[in-house]
This record gives structure tokens, sequence and C-alpha cells, in this order.
């Protein structure tokens, strides 16, 4: 029986990736995938995540979201100051305009009313954006704190952000979401920081393995994270031969839970206030700590079986 999961996703990148990831293995079954706004604004979110689904030819229904932060008119810094042109996510990914449609109920009305619904328990949701949706759910409807039985989020880090010395982009763009997410009482939350996600960076020879899968999926993964290689400059001693796919590990640790490793049970929290901390990840690593362990935290990553689940899921026959 194929696990079922939803993607709430910011597309760029590596969010197409881990929707392509999903969709394509034979272990999951993608329900569909919720858009807000993060890498780039939510209308290019929307379309670049329609555009990756009609190019692997899935018909997975995409419900958009939220297009600002919950409490904030904007990121902690402006979009328009913080965004230098190029990057690792264009404005729209490389691939033909969509033809597909977004669903009529939004991301907030779907989620709310999968996870009432009898499928929601059975429903991991994987959040590889910024938590805003997920944070609006939750206030909509608490009752989502008991229904969602599992949530995975690609976000925060331990140690050097990404976005700013403290912070990593998906947790900094919507501090009090990520706050209200942690803190609403879902009972496993696995959270794939940043530490995790530069473990298993994927090579220039990892994409010629993916080409010569030549599927739909594996030829835009290729482009797509030869892309991000080339723009990549957060790794420290960065040498152009690979990057991290940060959203995509979120996926792969559905099939195989041992592609996280370094795996601790902490309190977690999020700076909500810091002049230069706003937007970090607080993890309690402290023995003693009375705080509740609200979050399950993996520090490393399996690189060779990341790129063999990729592998897998891109050819289709996994
Ligand atoms: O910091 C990395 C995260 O921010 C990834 O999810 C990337 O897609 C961006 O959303
Ligand atoms: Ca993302």
């Amino acid at each position: 029986m194929a696990l079922k999961l939803i993607l709430d996703c910011d597309t760029g990148t590596d969010d197409a990736v881990a929707i392509m990831a999903a969709a394509g293995h034979s272990a999951l079954e993608l329900v569909a995938v919720t858009t807000v706004n993060g890498n780039v604004p939510l209308s290019n979110v929307t379309e670049n995540t329609l555009r990756v689904l009609d190019a692997i030819g899935a018909s997975v229904p995409v419900h958009i979201g939220a297009a600002r932060p919950l409490v904030r008119p904007d990121f902690p810094i402006p979009r328009h100051i913080l965004n230098s042109k190029g990057g690792v996510h264009p404005d729209y990914l490389d691939l033909p305009s969509s033809v597909s449609s977004p669903a009529e109920a939004s991301a907030v009305r779907f989620l709310v009313d999968y996870y009432l619904g009898s499928d929601g328990p059975q429903t991991v949701l994987v959040a590889t954006g910024p938590l805003t949706n997920v944070a609006l759910a939750l206030a909509a409807e608490p009752r989502l704190a008991e229904r969602i039985p599992r949530l995975v989020l690609m976000g925060g880090a331990r140690g050097w952000g990404n976005v700013t010395p403290a912070a990593e982009f998906n947790i900094w763009v919507d501090p009090e979401a990520a706050e209200a997410v942690l803190t609403a009482g879902i009972r496993d939350v696995t959270i794939v920081p940043l530490d995790a996600t530069h473990s298993a960076p994927v090579s220039l020879t990892d994409c010629d393995r993916f080409d010569a899968i030549d599927s739909p999926a594996a030829r835009a993964a290729s482009a797509f994270i030869r892309h991000r290689i080339e723009n990549y400059k957060d790794a420290p001693g960065n040498s152009r031969v690979d990057a991290p796919v940060h959203d995509a590990l979120c996926v792969a640790y559905l099939v195989h839970p041992e592609v996280l490793t370094d795996v601790r049970e902490w309190p977690v929290h999020v700076e909500t206030r810091g002049e230069r901390t706003i937007g970090q990840t607080v993890f309690d690593a402290r023995e003693w700590s009375t705080e509740p362990r609200n979050a399950r935290v993996a520090l490393g990553a399996d690189p060779k079986l990341f790129v063999r689940f990729l592998a897998d899921a891109f050819a289709g026959d996994s």
C-alpha cells in the first residue's frame, strides 16, 4: 500500500525535485500539492508547481495558499531588497507553460477538509516552504493538530543559516507561523534542517546518472540540480560540483527513514523577535531540559541512499 502524502511547497528548484520524486516513487501516493509564498511570489510558485506536474504527466490537484506571511506584510527583509537577481530559484522554472489549472478550493480549505476526512489520519504532511499555510489551517481548525498524523518539514539550522547567519529561509520567511506549527501539538514532527541537507549533496555525476534514466522527471531533475550547482554559494568551500537538494530529502525520508542520521528528540522553538536572530531555530540539546520535546531533528543524512532514492523515483520502476 503506497504511503499517502500532501506536499506544501514554495516551488523553486528543490521543491520541484521533491514533487517529482513524490509523484514518481511507487511507494508513495502524492495526494495533492498546496502552494505558498516563498522562494518566488505565490503566483510564480503555483505556475511552477503546475508546470512540474504537467511535465511529468501527473494529475495531482494543486491548491493555492498564502501570498504573504501570517502577521508580517513581507519577509523580515522585504523580498525586493533581499533578492540578488539569479540564484538557485528562477522566477519561472525552465519548463513549458502550464496547461492544467489549480483546484477551486484554497490550500487552507483543502487542508482542513482533507484532514477532517477519513483519509487524513493516513496522510503525511510534508512542508518544504514557509509554514504559513500549515499555521493558517491549524488556526482555522485546531482539531488538525490531532488529525495530522505526521509532519515532516524542511527548515531550520543548528549550524549557520543560509538567509542570515542565524536563520534558514523557510523558517525566517514566516517565523510566527513556524513557532505556531511547532507548538500546535502535532504528535509526530520531523525537522530536516540545513545540517542534514548539506550532508547529502547531489553531484554533477549524479546528474549524469539521472540523464541516463532519460525519463521526463529524470531530465528535469538533472537540469534543476545542475542549475543549483552552478548557482549555489552557501555550501562552505563550495567547489561547484554538488549542491544540496533540501526539499527532496524530506520525501526520501518517507521511503527510507534511515536516510536521516544523527536524529535527536529535542524541544524546538523559533525566535520571532531578535534583531539579528529573527527566524532562528532554537534546538534545546540540554539533557536536563524540562521543555516538551516537540520535534525529531536530523543532523545528518546518507548521500548515497538519498541519490539512490531519487534515481528509483525518476526511473518510475521503483
Ligand atoms: O533553505 C532552503 C529552503 O528554502 C528550501 O525549501 C528552498 O526551496 C527554500 O524554500
Ligand atoms: Ca522549498
